[in-house]
């Protein structure tokens, strides 16, 4: 078998180069004040294959804020807790609507179309709470990202968890509107201050990368052995990510990248090629639909150039 790791270094260090070249970096994320000041030059790209060869480019080492790729892991963790009993408090259909809106939800009972859209992460961080102190709920989801990324000085940034909490009337209005539905059930001052911390992780392109990896290989980590989740449950949070990982830019992703993703308004992106990589990117300036403007073209190319896309 020829070894792809080569290649992908170098491919991976030409769209590096190229994303830097580009004057179109999208809006960096303003409506948490701590994201607002963020430098929007910044680039970081990295690939995990199967045989665990990582290739990195730019700021691949640079912590930022996860903020919605979050969702992926805590997704994960609510269905290892309570299994398919999670579809009770949340739906599986993509919203066409953006992350933050609340139209659906009086229409639909007050249960999200997706574990995506924040109203609908809201309401599974609810179930991962249920039964636990917030704090002990928000150590089992960091040390949850560092067993998967085996690095254990991942942290959150209690600034930007502060941030959000002062500002987070939207998450405040989706909470309070889901609990008098009775689909959140913890008092909603709890399942927030734990949604905002896990928002808040910080990871670095390298670190995301790793910890995606049982998503790319029906939910094992190649290189450890060790088994995350059945390959069945692997296969349906892809299906998530392709459908809701970019709320309504989602088609637009599938239809220009072609693989399963998670976006952040940190301006991060994972992406899953299953069987053949994980990738994480970071480009902190957003499209309109509050996705990664230039994590978006940076995918796209990876995927163009290696003939990756799922399709
Ligand atoms: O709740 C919020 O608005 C943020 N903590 C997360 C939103 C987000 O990342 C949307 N993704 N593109």
């Amino acid at each position: 078998m020829s070894h792809p790791a080569p290649d992908l270094q170098r491919i991976v260090t030409e769209i590096a180069d190229e994303m830097a070249q580009r004057t179109d970096r999208g809006d960096v994320a303003s409506y948490i004040p701590e994201l607002a000041g963020i430098d929007p030059n910044q680039f970081g790209l990295v690939v995990i294959d199967a045989d665990g060869q990582v290739a990195a480019g730019g700021d691949a080492d640079v912590p930022f804020s996860i903020q919605s790729i979050s969702k992926v892991f805590t997704l994960t963790l609510a269905l290892g807790m309570v299994g398919d009993r999670l579809w009770k408090h949340v739906g599986r259909e993509p919203s066409g609507n953006p992350f933050n809106s609340i139209v659906q939800l009086e229409r639909e009972r007050g249960v999200p179309r997706n574990p995506f859209i924040n109203a609908g992460a809201i309401a599974v961080t609810d179930v991962i709470l249920s039964g636990h102190q917030p704090r002990e709920a928000i150590g089992e989801i960091l040390r949850f990202m560092q067993f998967l990324s085996g690095d254990s000085s991942i942290v959150i940034d209690e600034t930007v968890a502060a941030s959000e909490k002062r500002t987070g009337f939207r998450n405040t209005a989706l909470a309070n509107y889901m609990k008098s539905f009775g689909v959140v059930e913890n008092p909603v001052d709890f399942t927030l201050g734990v949604y905002f911390h896990h928002c808040a992780i910080a990871m670095s392109c390298r670190q995301l990368a790793m910890a995606t990896r049982y998503l790319a290989y029906s939910g094992r980590n190649p290189s450890t052995g060790l088994s995350v989740v059945s390959s069945e449950r692997a296969r349906r949070i892809n299906a998530l990510m392709l459908m809701c990982g970019h709320y309504d830019g989602s088609g637009e992703f599938a239809y220009r990248v072609g693989l399963p993703g998670k976006s952040g308004v940190g301006g991060g992106i994972i992406a899953v090629a299953p069987g053949k990589a994980s990738i994480a990117v970071w480009a902190p300036g957003l499209d309109k639909h509050g996705n990664s403007h230039l994590g978006r073209i940076a995918l796209e190319a990876l995927t163009k150039r290696l003939g990756w896309s799922i399709f």
